[in-house]
């Protein structure tokens, strides 16, 4: 499976360019989200400058007591000690009580950033167009929705505040060490080449590590996603074994990208500590010798040997924070990716109000290619007068569903035009339009809920009664009747469950109910037997009178309800005629319906 293209998936094939479009179409995403939380966002800043501020008093505190408190106490004087020991309780407890509303604001604000990006792109995701839909798969749009927004989560969460936190708190460290005894900064100085140099190190053995380990477990999810979704066909086929090997090859390579990355984690973590614990026994021996001498006090030292080993603390989460950044920053840009998608059908700009009332259709001189670019449609025209029942039959991938889905406007032609009541599709607004032509695939799908609110999508505001009128019109109140409850049965619940005949069905009162002005139906009556069909035929003249009709049919019993044949061969109509005329020829229909005839015997 590719998982390279439409969104960045694998940046190692970009070009330079390339990557900074991608950066500064991520950054401004960021920037719009994190807008409307600015003030916020700022009041949290100022929260935490305190936090950190309180927090590195502590040693300098430490140093005052036993420089200060401690000899005036000898004296007699506890004051002093009692007023540094409550500084240094006072600071402590408003470092953490800071913290605690820092977590919260922080917190708050990531969550709303999340929620906002999980809405944006579920909206935008169902906005975009069919054609969107057919090169980015479902495993992707979900590796989106799930391990992206969860990554970015985790930066948000943790990675920014310990990056503010550790940034600060090293620089006001490093202020403290240096008001207090300038001399102990130095051997800081000195660690500062080893540390980077190890930070450098593990950033860049950590990086590949960090976005395989990405790479990976988004192709689990997206393997996963793929194998249930099509779990009929790996079962038909028996592909269970095939699919749990080529599953287990993708869960190990994960398993080996996360333990290389731990791996380097176990080489760094220890260089760290190296590089601290020299760096706190020079200043601890050098201040030694120091005291000796009499040229700092006892205090001060402790505080130069508390701060030295302090500042190495937050380096760890300083790169960690890195990787975070990188996973994160990877799955911003393919956030931004999907939502900068445009839906390839655009809506008219200035929209005048549409209802068809003719419901004529024409086509005149379309063009049409799907996005592999192989033309389905060369030049073809089509007049359908309203009110006209027409059946579309030819061998398949003939090009009738393509037909279909540009009458419905899923997709718009590469050129020429088609129209509804003499207006182009694109200038009606798409709300109207899907009020005008309604599609009926076969594949009637149901939505979780009851029968009735299924039948209820084709007019949401339909009073029960009309749901029920539907119902009949088409021949579907019979069996929603007897199913447990009736209108109300869950068709996801035991006993709810339809077949393929009784959903084609429900998906006809859904259209009924709709009352479209031109309706389509393909392949719709593909999944009911021989007998619903004959009941159904009865619904069809119910449901296809007083409109436009497109009917796409296999059986040619269907058929005979039209007003007129079209037979398409390799995207062209080559014959057009009424049934009789047809039948008594000596076309390509009249052999189809004698053969058809024949297999009937
Ligand atoms: N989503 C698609 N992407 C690319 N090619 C497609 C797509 N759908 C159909 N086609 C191609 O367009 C041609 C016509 O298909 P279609 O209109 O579905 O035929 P029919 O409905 O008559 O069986 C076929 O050659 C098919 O391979
Ligand atoms: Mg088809």
């Amino acid at each position: 499976m590719s998982m390279q293209g439409v969104s960045g998936e694998d940046r190692s094939t970009l070009s330079k360019d390339e990557s900074k479009r991608l950066r500064r179409r991520s950054f401004a995403l960021l920037l719009d989200i994190v807008k409307p939380h600015r003030r916020r966002f700022i009041a949290t800043m100022v929260v935490v400058v305190f936090s950190v501020g309180m927090q590195v008093a502590g040693p300098a505190l430490i140093a005052a007591g036993i420089d200060r408190g401690l000899p005036a106490a000898q004296q007699g004087d506890f004051t002093p000690l009692w007023l540094i020991v409550g500084g240094f309780l006072i600071t402590g407890f408003g470092a953490a009580a800071l913290l605690s509303v820092y977590t919260k604001w922080s917190i708050a604000i990531s969550q709303d950033i999340m929620h906002e990006l999980r809405l944006r792109i579920f909206a935008h995701t169902q906005r975009l167009s069919m054609s969107f839909h057919e090169k980015y798969t479902s495993g992707r749009i979900i590796a989106r929705q799930t391990s992206d927004i969860s990554t970015l989560g985790e930066l948000l969460n943790g990675g920014v505040g310990n990056l503010v936190q550790g940034v600060l708190f090293m620089a006001f460290t490093t202020g403290a060490l240096l008001l207090l005894d300038p001399w102990s900064a130095l051997p800081l100085v000195g660690a500062i080449l080893p540390v980077v140099a190890a930070t450098w190190w593990f950033s860049i053995a950590s990086r590949r590590e960090f976005r395989n380990s990405r790479t990976f477990s988004a192709r689990l999810i997206i393997q996963f996603v793929e194998s249930m979704a099509g779990i009929r066909a790996v079962k038909s086929f028996r592909r269970e074994a095939i699919n749990e090997e080529t599953y287990a090859e993708k869960v190990e390579d994960y398993r080996e990208a996360t333990r290389r990355t731990i791996a380097i984690f176990g080489i760094y973590d220890p260089m760290l500590k190296v590089i601290g614990s020299i760096t706190v026994a020079v200043v601890l021996l050098a201040g030694a010798f120091r005291v000796l001498e009499g040229g700092i006090e006892i205090g001060v030292l402790l505080a130069a040997v508390l701060y030295t080993r302090n500042f190495f603390s937050p380096i760890e989460n300083l790169a960690m924070f890195y990787n975070s950044f990188q996973s994160a920053s990877a799955a911003l840009e393919k956030i931004s990716g999907v939502l900068e998608e445009t839906p390839a059908l655009e809506d008219p700009a200035q929209p005048e109000a549409f209802s068809s009332t003719t419901g004529a259709v024409s086509f005149s001189g379309v063009s049409f290619s799907y996005n592999d670019g192989v033309e389905v449609l060369p030049r073809f025209d089509l007049d359908i007068p309203g009110g006209q029942i027409v059946a579309l039959v030819g061998a398949t991938g003939a090009g009738k569903s393509t037909v279909a889905k540009l009458v419905a406007r899923f997709y718009d032609p590469s050129e020429g035009t088609v129209t509804l009541d003499g207006r182009e599709l694109p200038t009606i607004a798409d709300q109207d339009l899907r009020r005008s032509v309604v599609l009926v695939t076969q594949e009637a799908y149901m939505f979780s809920g009851s029968v009735s609110e299924n039948i209820r999508l084709g007019k949401p505001d339909a009073s029960f009664a009309e749901v029920q009128k539907a119902a009949r019109a088409v021949g579907a109140h019979d069996f929603i009747e007897a199913l447990p409850e009736g209108y109300d049965t869950d068709v996801n619940k035991r006993g709810g469950r339809l077949s393929a005949g009784q959903r084609q069905l429900v998906s006809f009162a859904r259209a009924f109910i709709a009352d479209p002005r031109v309706l389509i139906l393909d392949e719709a009556t593909a999944s009911l037997d021989i007998p619903s069909e004959r009941l159904v035929q009865h619904g069809l003249k119910t449901l296809l009178a007083d409109r436009t009709a497109i009917i796409i049919a296999h059986r040619l019993s269907t058929v005979d309800i039209a007003d007129r044949i079209l037979v398409m061969e390799n995207g062209r109509i080559v014959e057009d005629g009424s049934p009789a005329e047809l039948r008594s020829g000596e076309g390509r229909f009249a052999s189809l319906h004698s053969a058809w005839m024949d297999s009937l015997v």
